[in-house]
């Protein structure tokens, strides 16, 4: 198997030539769902691969304290200038590779939503970022993501790195189907999971977009206590 390639450069210069938000319904109905699904009075959010922020703010717009998290200079850039434009909004953005550890304790989050950035490591580094999603979210939280499907029509393009993994003109995707998703929720309970269709920004072909919703189960003595 081919080693991935770097993936920053080609985000920083795709985040200098695109430019948000993305008006597909689709993404909207995700982050909604999210909001819906969130425990009455939820302390922090946490967005992992937040781009240029639009979801922080949109999420923050509902009255929360949001982290926001992307490994692109650009897009953090493009974000605080965005936050700037949004006066009041609780928006802490920052510069963070999610595949290295969450700089966060444990329990901090009552909800941790990412949309289209979770398919872009290898198995072994999927599988550690959704053990770092599940140390920092607080018994009772939610986790909501989005990822590219096996039936996305890009799956199986370009070369292949690994398991559903493949690189397309240096852009690296790992497709996850159904049953590769419930199997990185261990200890979550699943809330929904959908397969869904749209289009991201400028993309020129519909995606096949896999949603997931799940729920870290309430700790005994926890439910009521806030
Ligand atoms: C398809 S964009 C989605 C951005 C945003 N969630 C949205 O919906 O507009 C993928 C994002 O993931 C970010 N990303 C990719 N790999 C990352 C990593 N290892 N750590 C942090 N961010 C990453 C990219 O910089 C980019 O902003």
């Amino acid at each position: 198997m081919m080693s991935a390639p770097n993936q920053r450069p080609l985000w920083d210069a795709w985040h200098e030539q695109v430019h948000g938000p993305d008006a597909e319904p689709v993404h909207r109905e995700f982050v909604d769902a999210f909001l819906a699904e969130l425990p009455h009075d939820a302390g922090p959010l946490l967005e992992l691969g937040c781009g240029q922020g639009h979801d922080a703010l949109y999420v923050a717009s509902h009255g929360y304290f949001v982290h926001a998290l992307d490994f692109s200079s650009v897009a953090i850039e493009q974000a605080t200038r965005n936050l700037r434009a949004h006066p009041g909004s609780d928006v802490d953005f920052r510069q963070h590779d999610i595949a290295e550890a969450l700089p966060f304790g444990d329990g901090a989050f009552d909800g941790i939503f990412s949309y289209l950035s979770l398919h872009y490591f290898d198995d072994s580094t999927t599988r550690s970022v959704f053990r770092e999603i599940y140390r920092v979210a607080r018994s009772g939280g939610v986790l909501a993501f989005c990822v590219k499907s096996v039936h996305d029509p890009l799956f199986g393009q370009g070369t292949l790195l690994g398991p559903d993994m493949y690189s397309l003109n240096g852009h690296v995707r790992h497709f996850f189907d159904p049953r590769y998703a419930i199997g990185l929720l261990d200890g979550w309970e699943l809330v929904h999971i959908e397969e869904r269709h749209g289009r991201y920004l400028d993309a020129a072909t519909r995606s096949v977009l896999l949603q997931v919703i799940a729920r870290k189960p309430a700790s005994e003595g926890v439910i009521g206590a806030r």
